[in-house]
């Protein structure tokens, strides 16, 4: 059967090897390019200090030079985010068959639904990771098709996750305008203002007999506005600063918020959408709940004309809508990506 469960399951039997389609090239291996020495650490970030300039400062630099940061003290309950990740390993700890009622249609363009990554990435490899999409904001967006029905708490759990969630994001939108010298309401009004929606993935990475040489999500940066996430204890995530792949911490109850492409077009560079992978782990299963903020889908999407001026700094990026990748398969959606980020 096609998930990385029942490939973790088989794998227990054959002596600590993994089929070839998982073994990833030497220029990916973790085992080979994840960097030990002395680095500096994601910035984390208090997002209740009452300095707010302080907080703004924070984030905008963080956003300039790593695309990533952390944030505690957010204003999401621990006990929230403690239920959101019980229910949703509830979900995957399910047998494979009751998962599949709520597979991904074929041939749907949404991303909506369980999943593994059943197609092959451009390399004909395949990453160590299963998956569930299903959208929490706003209510119109939401099919519930795809939210699971086991465990009954599911539902409530994730209303109430997408209620504290929304006040993060304002928080966020607004810091990281002000950073730019902009209004407070510009930046999340330029992505598409309270018609944003909020599409949650878990992420199910199970033990893995060769973490050195798989790994669970290939490098890549997110299309999203911003990506809020929260991990579960076992570390995973990986960032590439100066040229070397880093170890994210894992800090308890924060959450990772990743500058995904849109803002990088939005702010015409300013700031930088982080390129990330996951490392998966021997023993244990890694989790995660990446919320993805992605504009409505009729929204073109360009450099904000506040921050532009012809002579020092002129667009980099050409206005777009950000559907039309958001939909491809993943050859096309390479070279597509390509060229929304590299299209002057
Ligand atoms: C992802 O980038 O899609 C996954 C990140 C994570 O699991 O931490
Ligand atoms: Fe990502």
């Amino acid at each position: 059967v096609e998930s990385a469960q029942a490939v973790a399951s088989i794998c227990k039997n054959l002596k600590g090897s993994i089929p070839a389609e998982f073994i990833r090239p030497e220029i990916e291996q973790p085992a080979i390019t994840t960097y030990h020495g002395k680095a500096p650490e994601i910035p984390t970030i208090d997002l209740s200090d009452p300095d707010e300039e302080k907080v703004v400062r924070l984030m905008a630099e963080a956003s300039r030079e790593w695309g990533i940061f952390q944030v505690v003290n957010h204003g999401i309950p621990n006990d929230v985010i403690s239920r959101l990740q019980a229910v949703g390993k509830e979900f995957f700890e399910l047998p494979l068959h009751e998962k599949e009622a709520y597979s991904k249609p074929p041939g749907s363009l949404s991303h909506e639904g369980y999943g593994s990554k059943l197609q092959k990435e451009v390399d004909g490899k395949k990453s160590w990771v299963d998956h569930l999409f299903h959208k929490i904001w706003p209510p119109s967006s939401i099919n519930y098709k795809f939210w699971p029905k086991i465990p009954p708490s599911y539902r409530e759990v994730n209303e109430e996750y997408a209620k504290y969630m929304r006040e993060v994001v304002d928080k966020l939108f607004r810091g990281l305008s002000i950073g730019l010298g902009l209004e407070g309401h510009r930046l999340k009004e330029a992505a598409g203002g309270e018609e944003i929606e909020y599409m949650l993935k878990i992420n199910y990475y199970p033990p893995c007999p060769r973490p050195d040489l798989a790994l669970g999500v290939v490098a890549h940066t997110d299309l999203s506005t911003l990506t809020i996430l929260v991990p579960n204890e076992v570390p995973g995530l990986q960032v590439f600063k100066d040229d070397r792949w880093i170890d994210a911490k894992y800090i308890p109850n924060a959450l990772i918020v990743h500058i995904g492409d849109q803002i990088q077009i939005l702010t015409n560079g300013k700031y930088k959408a982080v390129l990330h992978r996951t490392t998966v782990d021997k023993e244990r299963t890694r989790m995660s709940w990446p919320v993805f903020l992605e504009p409505p889908s009729e929204l073109v999407v360009g450099p904000i004309a506040d921050l532009l001026d012809e002579e020092e700094n002129p667009p980099k990026y050409k206005a777009k809508n950000s559907r039309i990748i958001c939909s491809a398969n993943s050859t096309k959606f390479l070279s597509e990506k390509k060229k929304l980020l590299l299209c002057f």
